[in-house]
């Protein structure tokens, strides 16, 4: 059976294995799966990296031997790199499995790319969170920015992967991860023409509306840089909806779009645009959460409770998640209900994320003013009604997604969420997951969680006292939903997904081969004779 039409649901990674046997998979991100950091005593020492794109990849990448290539974040990473040989690194350390490898962009090269482009341009642009009356004002630096920042990093990944293309015998298949990495495709098909690239997008695509605010050049160029891919990866049907009607409304790209088979034609080249939603490993999450560090930061927790319920939130300090409005909706909950005072703490377990710019720090003071509020508002002697803890903490957010009672997961719009869907396969206490109807995860998880427009405080308040006050036998079949729709969906098959995408592509090119009227026109002088 060709690889292609196996079966989604009973692939195993032995198939993987076997299928990948002679290709060299290369995954491109700009964070990568670790990161190394001084300790006070001295000693490097290597960090999981943060985020959804790097919890999906690793999993994924267990099945098969492949190099990651990613950003040199600190110090630390670029000293590791160059004393590597070759530059490579073989992770994680405790059970090797696959290749790291870092480009090590310049300083003032990286905070264009990464802060004035990619954080205050296209983060914001993908989730439609522009202050329109303010920001951002796309000036001289914002341009210069992008020409001598955004393509500089994205030619220098291209470079590395096209080593890595040219270093193996191995069919090489190339991955790239996000919107750091818009151009890249393009890059690297000046030099491979006929490698097989797959872009994931890990954010939500917008409206054609919405990506006219991105200047024409930038736009066009953004969107010449995907359709450079051979398959465009999303979270869900809008999203690929959304950037199909993108390119149909693109005038300055000339690309066609065949709506049924979800593909854009740009010059001579085809590009696959498909969803396929991100989600967990839960077995391995499973494991980590028997670690003896989760028990003690379970009890932990258990101990800051004291007995009464615990509603939770685990998310990065990003806008966003929208984590002043679960504050403010827990505050009218408490406003609206004093019989739940003293019954109940809202633990928020968040992660500090992009400090370097402006906003990101005055939504974390912002974030501590709200928490400390109701505090002074509502606390007694007994009792704090909101613990706020922001620090990198991995094993404190597993054991908080095992004890909650109540998740609150209300970002104003996400591109998938996997808080939720881990929230959903950890938790012990057949907790209730508050969900926002604007994650792409809700379309998934929608049978086993209380929906919430993440604008709507009153309402969010409202679920708030729902999930707490909800009958046992209620919260047990919401609570199985949810598992059994995460359970279903592993971060092994995302990444089964898009190699076959990938195949499928592949497989069109050698039809296209053997179809004799689809032989390239003949050379002018050809048909003379
Ligand atoms: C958010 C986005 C992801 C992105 C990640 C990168 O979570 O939704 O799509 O990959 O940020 O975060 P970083 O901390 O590396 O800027």
């Amino acid at each position: 059976m060709e690889w292609d039409e196996l079966d989604l649901e009973t692939v195993t990674p032995r198939q993987v294995r076997q299928y990948l046997r002679d290709k060299y998979v290369i995954v491109a991100s700009n964070r990568g799966p670790v990161e190394f950091r001084r300790d006070p005593d001295g000693n490097i020492r290597p960090y999981r990296g943060a985020g959804g794109v790097v919890t999906a990849m690793s999993t994924a990448l267990t099945a098969t031997e492949a190099v990651w290539i990613s950003a040199a974040r600190t110090r630390e990473d670029a000293v590791v790199a160059g004393a590597a040989p070759g530059r490579r690194l073989h992770m994680p350390p405790e059970k090797p499995r696959y290749w790291v490898k870092f480009v090590i962009p310049g300083r003032e090269d990286f905070h264009q790319y990464y802060n004035v482009i990619s954080n205050s341009l296209l983060w914001p642009l993908q989730h439609y969170l522009f202050d329109i009356i303010r920001r951002p004002s796309v000036d001289e630096k914002v341009y210069e920015a992008w020409n001598n920042g955004y393509r500089k990093i994205n030619r220098l990944f291209a470079e590395e992967i096209v080593k890595e293309i040219r270093s193996t015998d191995k069919k090489p298949l190339v991955f790239l991860q996000d919107y750091h990495l818009f151009l890249c495709a393009a890059y690297i098909r000046r030099r491979e023409p006929e490698v097989l690239i797959h872009h994931f997008t890990h954010c939500p695509w917008v409206q054609p509306d919405y990506l006219r605010f991105l200047p024409q050049p930038m736009r066009r160029e953004l969107l010449q840089g995907m359709l450079a891919n051979d398959v465009l990866g999303f979270h869900t049907h809008h999203y690929v909806n959304n950037f199909l009607q993108c390119c149909r409304e693109a005038e300055a790209v000339r690309a066609s779009v065949d709506t049924k088979r979800r593909a854009v034609r740009l010059g001579d080249r085809e590009t696959l645009v498909r969803h396929y939603p991100i989600s967990i490993d839960h077995e391995a999450l499973e494991k980590t959460a028997a670690r003896p560090e989760v028990l003690h930061n379970r009890e932990r927790l258990r101990s800051l409770a004291a007995g009464r319920k615990l509603v939770v939130r685990v998310d990065r300090v990003e806008p966003s998640k929208n984590i002043l409005r679960g504050l403010q909706a827990y505050e009218l909950f408490l406003r609206r209900n004093p019989q739940w005072h003293e019954r109940v703490v809202f633990a928020n377990f968040l992660y500090p994320s992009r400090l370097d710019l402006p906003l990101y720090r005055d939504l974390k003071r912002e974030i501590e003013e709200l928490a400390h509020f109701i505090n002074r508002e509502f606390g007694t002697l007994e009792w704090e009604p909101v613990y706020l803890e922001i620090e990198d903490n991995y094993m404190r957010s597993v054991a908080a997604l095992r004890e909650f009672d109540v998740l609150l997961v209300n970002p104003v719009i996400d591109g998938m969420n996997l808080v939720s869907k881990e929230g959903a396969v950890l938790n012990t206490r057949d907790g209730v997951i508050i969900l926002s109807v604007g994650a792409g995860a809700y379309l998934e998880l929608k049978e086993g969680v209380l929906p919430v427009n993440p604008l709507d405080v009153a309402e969010t308040a409202q679920a708030i006292r729902k999930a707490l006050e909800m009958g046992e036998k209620k919260r047990r079949a919401m609570a199985r939903a949810a598992r059994e729709a995460v359970r279903v969906n592993t971060s092994f098959k995302w990444f089964v997904q898009q190699m076959r995408a990938l195949r499928q592509v592949e497989r069109m090119r050698e039809e296209a081969l053997r179809r004799p009227g689809d032989f390239p026109a003949l050379p002018r002088y050809e048909r003379l004779t």
